[in-house]
């Protein structure tokens, strides 16, 4: 890795998919895949996918002697195909050729990918081969791709053909081959004038339409060929052809300009209408590049973070934000998408939006608030099926469901293949009914970045308000204990999702989940304060909250119920935890390495992870991610236990033994909960989340789609953990603690409406004030407030 750059210098086939996942190309409508243009999928090797934000289709599928409907991110037509071949030979494939020299660039500065390949064929032929592929962040709608041959020993025909494919299904993920997988419906393809063909297809059951429309041009030597293509078509299929003479030497360039429209854009009459009129509009190759470099400037220059002396983890984090911004971008606003777990860049968990957003959104709002908005208000217009998910379920207010895709429907799968044991299992873990109140903590952590105030009186205090009607009612009221339980839920570790010998699903008291339902709650009332009194009377008469709720409400913000292991202040993640076994750690960390799936592990020998106290990833840990220790521990008084800061630490040392790290999101909580503690403990966590797309730190499983929330955290972590950065009462608190290893940053954060530099080292931080727009900005410093007004730079002493 050089800074802005990931290189690979060799080719290897096995790493290929993993590759092809880092080097997605995007830009928060389309993505595609870094595959090769010549390649076809071909399991294991590779796999050409584009997908589109909000793409989704369902099918029905037979397993296991049941019929189960899955909604998926679908699987578009393949745009890359250029390939070449000798006449009546093969065609180009790299497995066919010697490799004299390969060198493949991400080049995240630009948003280019690039390849250079030096080979030698059977015959002896000696060729260069060029590649320079762009998806636009400058025109949403724009693909494009320059392809150049230079023969270098030989000259003769060759046979050029560019294509797009419709001819594609979802098999990106080999747990999902069982499952029904042909989306799309291929309508139309053919030629629309001399240069450009189109392809029309559209998904079987959500109808949506996509039109591609390809331009392609041939240059010899620099200049233009003037050679007009023959076009091939077939069902789902069209395809340019050229027949040239390739002389040694002499580069044959190929540039093709791919548009796509879909029948969910704005500003359109129909996909293929203005596909092939905007064709027409578009420049060449250098002209799209220079527009989607400057394009990506404007977001560096508002997303860079520089930590200038560790150049490793500097171009790590910069991949990071490379690939958030590839996911959700400007141009995702007003497409009503969320944020999917595993990027546009693949198909596991198959495009849906879970509580991820909650490492996400941290990021967004201290950079591009816009996007942040914008993502909320894709939970605010599935607020209907998340109060008919309540209503259905017994209770009032608002259930978001754990997995969402197109209109808010429950899309956890109901059961999911093994693959160690090859059995198909009953998956529960939708009772994560805690990702409502992450919703609910994403609304009040952008109000506060923001100052949005009429975000929150319109849609945002809204959603909080339905939340906290929904915990009030999912809450029951223990008499014998004299507090208020929630039952049969999962948290966030997805190992354990009932009892071990119960025939119920879910478990009680999930400390998490209760904690998060009074803090929502608490917020919930707090918003009476905030909106306006006549807007808070108004949303409590649309959502049938009435005085005895709101009674309720504040009984439950005294009285609910914490688990906490027998005589000790440590947190216990649910009730019954205690009674659970001891899991031999040692022996599976032998055999499996630290980060394992153990639930998967432990089904296939004949055993069942939910009997041991092994979980997944950080559950109660969760709540010292969540909430300074000054916010969690007012929580606590509330509710009347005595939990003080010193009980922090043993907590955190109780579940790190008892953690398996199998979800990347689980390093970023540890690092985080470490980074003031034990700042050599967090680093090695830090560097593990880091890892975790990069070196493929699941196996396997970065291949199938990059993993945005560790993506997305480890960059947090610098921007907030290390700063020390809080936003309470009205002030932007910071408490810089650097890590050793990363002794300056520099970084720029958007806050309520301004931009703010910090420069950081380890003894001091400048900060500089951009504009003043209408009124100052308290900034609290080590414990003290000050003003900062239009031009302001102000130098602080942070040595510890
Ligand atoms: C994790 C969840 C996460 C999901 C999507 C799962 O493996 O356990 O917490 O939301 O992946 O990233």
């Amino acid at each position: 890795m050089v800074e802005w750059s990931i290189i690979f210098d060799q080719w290897i086939p096995k790493e290929q998919t993993l590759r092809e996942a880092l080097c997605t190309l995007g830009n928060g409508y389309v993505a595609t895949r870094g595959a090769f243009e010549e390649a076809k999928a071909e399991a294991d090797i590779n796999y050409p996918g584009t997908y589109i934000a909000g793409g989704y289709n369902r099918l029905t599928s037979e397993v296991a002697r049941k019929q189960i409907e899955n909604e998926d991110l679908v699987n578009w037509p393949n745009w890359l195909p250029v390939s070449f071949r000798h006449a009546g030979e093969d065609w180009f494939h790299l497995s066919k050729v010697e490799l004299l020299d390969f060198r493949q660039e991400l080049d995240m500065k630009h948003g280019l990918l690039l390849r250079s390949v030096h080979f030698r064929d059977g015959k002896g032929r000696e060729s260069m081969l060029n590649t320079r592929r762009l998806v636009s962040m400058a025109n949403a709608h724009l693909a494009v791709l320059e392809w150049e041959l230079t023969p270098i020993n030989w000259s003769g025909e060759i046979e050029l053909r560019a294509a797009l494919d419709g001819r594609v299904i979802n098999s990106g993920v080999a747990r999902y081959h069982a499952l029904a997988s042909q989306h799309l419906q291929n309508l139309e393809q053919g030629q629309h004038n001399e240069e450009t063909m189109y392809l029309v297809v559209q998904t079987v059951q959500s109808k949506i339409r996509m039109a591609q429309v390809a331009r392609t041009q041939v240059f010899l030597d620099g200049q233009t060929s003037g050679m007009i293509p023959l076009t091939k078509i077939e069902q789902g299929y069209v395809e340019h052809q050229y027949t040239l003479q390739a002389l040694a030497g002499q580069p044959l360039r190929l540039e093709k300009s791919v548009l796509i429209y879909t029948s969910r854009d704005w500003a359109t009459s129909e996909p293929l209408l203005d596909a092939c009129i905007n064709i027409g509009r578009q420049g060449m190759f250098e002209e799209s590049l220079e527009e989607h470099k400057r394009a990506w400037q404007r977001l560096w220059n508002r997303c860079d973070l520089d930590t200038a002396c560790l150049s490793k983890t500097q171009s790590v984090l910069r991949l990071h934000i490379f690939h958030l911004l590839q996911t959700v971008s400007g141009h995702t606003v007003d497409l009503d998408v969320g944020v999917p777990a595993r990027g546009w860049h693949g198909e596991a968990y198959r495009g849906h939006i879970f509580w991820d957003e909650l490492f996400i959104f941290p990021f967004l709002n201290m950079h591009l608030p816009a996007i942040t908005r914008e993502l909320l208000m894709y939970r605010y217009r599935r607020l209907n099926e998340a109060r008919s998910a309540a209503k259905e379920a017994g209770y009032r207010g608002a259930m978001f469901p754990w997995q969402s895709g197109s209109n808010g429907r429950e899309e956890s799968q109901v059961i999911h293949l093994n693959p160690k044991s090859g059995r198909w299992l009953p998956d529960n873990t939708y009772l994560q009914r805690h990702i409502s109140s992450a919703i609910a903590y994403n609304v009040w952590h952008y109000y506060q970045a923001t100052e949005d105030m009429d975000f929150l009186s319109y849609h945002g205090a809204e959603l909080m308000l339905d939340i906290a009607q929904f915990w009030s009612t999912i809450a029951t009221l223990n008499h014998e204990m004299g507090r208020y339980e929630i039952l049969h839920v999962v948290g966030p570790d997805e190992y354990h999702t009932e009892y071990p010998d119960s025939s119920e699903v879910g478990l009680n008291n999930n400390a998490y989940t209760n904690v998060l339902a009074v803090w929502v709650i608490t917020k919930a009332l707090e918003l009476k304060e905030i909106v306006d009194d006549s807007r808070f009377v108004e949303l409590l008469t649309k959502l049938h909250i009435g005085p005895d709720d709101l009674s309720r409400w504040e009984d439950i913000t005294k009285r609910m119920y914490v688990p906490f292991l027998e005589d000790t202040k440590i947190i216990a993640q649910f009730d019954g935890y205690d009674q659970l076994l001891e899991f031999g750690w040692e022996k599976y960390r032998a055999r499996y390495g630290e980060t394992m799936r153990l639930d998967r592990i432990l089904e296939s020998e004949g055993d069942n992870v939910n009997r041991y106290k092994a979980s997944k990833q950080a559950d109660v840990l969760m709540l010292f991610y969540l909430f300074s220790s000054e916010e969690l521990l007012s929580v606590f008084k509330q509710l009347n236990y005595d939990f003080e800061p010193e009980c922090i630490p043993e907590n955190i040392a109780y579940y790190e033994q008892r953690t398996s790290h199998g979800s990347t999101l689980s390093k970023i909580v540890h690092a985080w909960v470490l980074a003031r503690s034990d700042r050599k403990r967090s680093w090695v966590n830090f560097e593990t989340a880091l890892m975790s797309d990069l070196e493929d730190i699941q196996g396997g499983t970065t291949a199938e789609g990059i993993h945005l929330g560790a993506m997305a955290g480890t960059v947090d972590l610098v921007q907030r953990a290390y700063t020390g950065l809080e936003i309470r009462d009205d002030v932007l608190w910071l408490n810089p603690v650097l890590p050793d290893e990363m002794p300056c940053l520099n970084i720029q954060l958007r806050y309520r409406g301004h931009w703010i530099k910090l420069n950081l080292t380890t003894e001091k931080m400048v900060i500089t004030f951009d504009k003043g727009w209408s009124k100052e900005v308290k900034i609290g410093v080590r414990g003290e407030i000050h003003n900062f007004r239009t031009g302001d730079q102000k130098e602080f002493d942070i040595q510890r």
